[in-house]
């Protein structure tokens, strides 16, 4: 398969950055804890995500697609390699900056939803933008509330809602501020088909009318389906790249992984 254009440019090595990119990783590794229990999550993953495309990383459990997610986005430190956001090269950074430059250009919706159990599901939505000192587009967040369904639920604290309404809280949370880059761990894992559907509506449409840039984790070819692109890992290296497959091809993709020995990288 022919590598496309955002995977070709990674290797030249002057030209740091590439124009239209949102997020960028170069020679991305990433090990955990040390010999002789020492995982290796990602050994060397380039990639670049375009600005105002919506890219889904699949892959089976263990591959690194969270690792992935959390060293591109910021929140935590690769072992080596690098990664820029926008044309800011994360490794530079102070913590101080790298938290500043997460509030204002990142949203992240984690795995695990990670809602503040104290506050309510308004207060939850709107922490990333008292965080940032920032007073939001009102209109804008009323319509996040609506499109994931959480109107009638704004008082209500986290540990009352169902997983589905934790996962739509998460995500009007990183909707909120309207950041230039928006990384959802598996956000439609806990919905029902129809909330599901609607929530994968919602990110593309922030991709197509706004032109944010979505970056999401899915198990589920139909939810992947909604992306532009999808980016299959195995053993913490990309082994697919493909533009728009379609949710049958992308099916094959994930059986064909069982198949392997082991993986190759593509292209
Ligand atoms: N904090 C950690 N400490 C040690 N090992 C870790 C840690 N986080 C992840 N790993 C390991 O790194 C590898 C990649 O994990 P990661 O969470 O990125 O996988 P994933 O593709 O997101 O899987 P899933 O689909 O199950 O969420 C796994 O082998 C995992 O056990
Ligand atoms: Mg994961």
């Amino acid at each position: 398969m022919p590598m496309n254009s955002a995977a070709m440019d990674v290797g030249s090595a002057s030209g740091m950055v590439a124009a239209g990119s949102a997020v960028r990783v170069q020679q991305l590794r990433k090990v955990y804890g040390s010999e002789p229990q020492a995982v290796t999550a990602l050994v060397g993953v380039n990639a670049v995500f375009q600005r105002g495309t919506f890219t889904a990383v699949m892959g089976p459990s263990g591959s690194g697609k969270s690792t992935l997610l959390q060293t591109a986005a910021g929140l935590d430190r690769p072992t080596s390699g690098m990664v820029w956001v926008g044309d800011t090269e994360l490794s530079q950074l102070s913590e101080t900056k790298l938290t500043k430059l997460r509030r204002s250009k990142v949203g992240f919706v984690f795995q695990a939803f990670n809602l503040i159990g104290a506050l309510s599901v308004q207060e939850n939505i709107l922490l990333p933008l008292r965080l940032s000192g920032q007073r939001g587009d009102a209109a804008w967040i009323q319509q996040v509330v609506d499109r994931v369904g959480l109107t009638d639920r704004l008082t209500h604290r986290p540990a009352q809602l169902s997983g589905g309404q934790q996962q739509r809280v998460a995500i009007a949370r990183a909707l909120a501020t309207r950041p230039e880059v928006i990384f959802c761990d598996e956000p439609t894992g806990a919905l029902d088909t129809q909330t599901a559907g609607e929530v994968l509506a919602l990110l593309r449409s922030v991709v197509d009318e706004t032109g944010q840039t979505v970056i999401m984790v899915t198990h589920d070819p139909v939810a992947a389906s909604y992306a532009d692109r999808v980016m299959v890992l195995a053993d913490g290296e990309v082994v697919h790249d493909m533009p728009q497959p379609g949710a049958e091809r992308i099916a094959e993709h994930l059986a064909s992984l069982g198949r392997r020995p082991r993986a190759t990288q593509e292209g």
